[in-house]
């Protein structure tokens, strides 16, 4: 018998036990467990719902490079990955597989060059979802937004829009998002808010939540 999409995708994460793994644990996405299954759960039945076989993803600050393998490995869609950083190079307690690290763009989000090395690496082909977790900060999530959200055909999706300790900047450009979108007439967006919260101890006294914030672009006044 073949596979859930959930059990695939549990094989991919680390053993749960009583609590939740750290994020350094080699196989541990950046997301708490909860939160990136819910996402891969959602888009694989958004795109799937819409006939769109093969989306295209792109991530802009891919870390450790966790991400690639859900969506390639699992869910079979295409993926660009790009990063600040050129990769890690050896195996760490962070990640099983250093070359998973290397993005397939190397260089600053806000460039126009990484703009013009993404556009030439797509050639003509569109993004269906867009996953916004590189520099976070306000301006620089702000800047990311208004560069690479218009390219998202169906998704953008946000990362640590919820962080609880550090009274995020990027929940702020979040909210911010929302409440313009609540004061528009035309309800052309959706917007979920996927709360994760780790279990770990961030601060040893507090545990701490990052989410992923969902934008659907779908005009719902048609
Ligand atoms: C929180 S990590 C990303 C985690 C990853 N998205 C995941 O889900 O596993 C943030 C990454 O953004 C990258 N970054 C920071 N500033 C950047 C910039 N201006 N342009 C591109 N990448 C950047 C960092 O090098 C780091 O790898």
């Amino acid at each position: 018998m073949s596979k859930t999409l959930v059990e695939k995708i549990n094989d991919l994460m680390p053993p749960w036990k009583q609590t939740e793994p750290t994020l350094w644990y080699p196989t541990m996405p950046a997301q708490s467990m909860g939160e990136w299954q819910a996402y891969l759960e959602f888009i694989d039945a958004y795109f799937r719902n819409r006939g769109i076989k093969k989306p295209m993803i792109v991530e802009i600050g891919i870390g450790y490079g966790k991400q690639r393998r859900f969506y390639e490995e699992i869910l079979g869609y295409d993926y660009i990955g790009i990063d600040v950083r050129a990769g890690r190079s050896k195996s760490t307690v962070r990640t099983s597989d250093p070359a998973l690290s290397r993005p397939d763009i190397i260089g600053n989000s806000r460039s126009p060059e990484t703009l013009k090395k993404l556009m030439k690496k797509l050639d003509g082909r569109p993004v269906n979802l867009v996953y916004l977790d590189g520099e976070h900060t306000y301006e620089a999530l702000r800047q990311d937004f208004r560069i690479y959200a218009p390219l998202a055909k169906n998704i953008i999706a946000i990362h640590d829009v919820t962080l609880k300790v550090l009274q995020s900047k990027t929940g702020r450009f979040w909210k911010e998002l929302m409440v313009n979108a609540a004061k528009r007439k035309a309800q052309d967006r959706t917007y979920i808010t996927l709360t994760g919260y780790y279990t770990i101890k961030y601060d040893h006294k507090h545990s701490f939540g990052q989410g992923t914030g969902l934008i659907l672009k779908e005009d719902m006044s048609r």
